[in-house]
């Protein structure tokens, strides 16, 4: 028997995970979730319901998933870890490098590991992409420039739009998803942040229900960027990363260019679960023998998030066997605080006016 805990019974733990999770095998799901009703978690399929960590005990469950808003991530992860319960935690994973530190040793005094959810490695138009860079030359690209656009406007969630829940807007939400394709594409190097530029100031006008649910309290102003652009340099190599909630494009995209000594490489596609539509996908590579562009198979929004859950439980949860290393997540780490602090000082300049 397979038992999951649910640390946050939200959007992406009913939709991602739980179905996913049953689908190869879970029969029991208990659900920890500060602001929802006991009733209401078992309404919608919580087994067992806990108050807190205290009622949650090693052998319980065999592995639990945190699904909270972006800052809580980290504690309930620690007590999680600490309780022996291997973990699974939602991106962003955390907005610190010192956070990496607290889960490493709450980890170790568990004896289980953590693992960090990153569907985009499942994404099949990424694996091809890889292929296809990897095919034109072994070394790493002298530039790379990810972007992902969302064409649906602001998110409509009580939290994802304010900075003491969620760290920052579109920058983390899509960001952290684009930091985990910038070191699939570019092997694992430390980035580090050179320039920064964020867009917010939007209204409420723009707001958009993407999963249908999620309620807002219109009375609290958006104070997280809506897009951004951001410039890292990687031991010499530049990178550029630009995130957009709201654009005046048709359907969502996601375009990475990769610049390399012998020619250059362009996906365009679309990643994650946006229901939205997009452009055909494509890859092409430009080289000395000139240009060759190969359409890519459709995909369906939330099959990466889907096979990633199986191959996690086909892997027994094992961060080796699935290629995730503590060094990644201070990269990923590293990068994220550093624009969670160019955000705040963003902010801090636009309250000064
Ligand atoms: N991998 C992906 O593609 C993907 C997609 C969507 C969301 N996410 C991530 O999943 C997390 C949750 O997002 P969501 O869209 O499900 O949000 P959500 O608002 O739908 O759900 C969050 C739930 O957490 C609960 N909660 C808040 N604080 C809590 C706390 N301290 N302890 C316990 N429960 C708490 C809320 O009541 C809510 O039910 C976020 O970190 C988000 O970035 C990942």
């Amino acid at each position: 028997m397979s038992r999951a805990l649910f640390c946050g019974y939200g959007w992406a733990a009913r939709t991602l995970w739980r179905p996913a999770l049953r689908d190869v095998g879970f029969v029991e799901f208990g659900a920890l979730d500060s602001f929802v009703p006991a009733e209401d978690l078992r309404a919608a399929g919580a087994d067992r319901v806990h108050d807190d960590l205290s009622s949650v005990r090693k052998g319980d469950y065999d592995v639990a998933v945190v699904a909270t808003p972006n800052r809580s991530h980290v504690d309930l992860a620690v007590g999680l870890l600490e309780r022996g319960i291997p973990t699974v935690v939602e991106k962003p994973v955390c907005l610190r490098l010192d956070d990496v530190n607290r889960m490493r040793e709450a980890a170790g005094r568990g004896d289980v590991p953590l693992l960090r959810s990153r569907s985009t490695h499942y994404e099949p138009h990424l694996v091809s992409y890889l292929h296809q860079v990897r095919a034109l030359s072994s070394a790493r690209p002298v530039r790379l420039s990810i972007a992902w656009t969302r064409a649906q406007g602001l998110p409509r969630s009580r939290w994802l739009t304010r900075a003491s829940h969620a760290g920052a807007g579109s920058s983390i939400d899509l960001g952290w998803h684009l930091l985990e394709c910038v070191f699939e594409v570019t092997g694992w190097t430390p980035l580090s942040l050179t320039a920064s530029e964020f867009i917010g100031g939007a209204g409420d006008e723009g707001r958009a229900s993407w999963h249908g649910a999620e309620e807002y309290d219109a009375a609290e102003p958006v104070d997280v960027d809506v897009a951004a652009d951001l410039r890292f340099d990687q031991k010499g190599g530049d990178v550029r990363i630009r995130t957009a909630w709201v654009s005046v494009r048709e359907g969502d995209e996601v375009v990475i260019d990769a610049s390399l000594e012998e020619g250059h490489v362009r996906l365009v596609t679309l990643f994650g679960t946006s229901p939205s539509s997009s452009s055909t996908a494509y890859v092409e590579t430009e080289s000395a023998g000139g240009a060759v562009r190969s359409r890519l198979p459709s995909r369906r929004p939330g099959d990466a998030h889907t096979r990633m859950v199986a191959d996690y439980v086909a892997e027994g949860f094992s961060a080796a066997r699935l290629g995730q290393s503590w060094e990644q997540l201070e990269m990923l780490a590293g990068a994220t605080e550093s624009i969670v602090s160019h955000h705040a000082r963003w902010r801090a300049a636009e309250a000064q006016g």
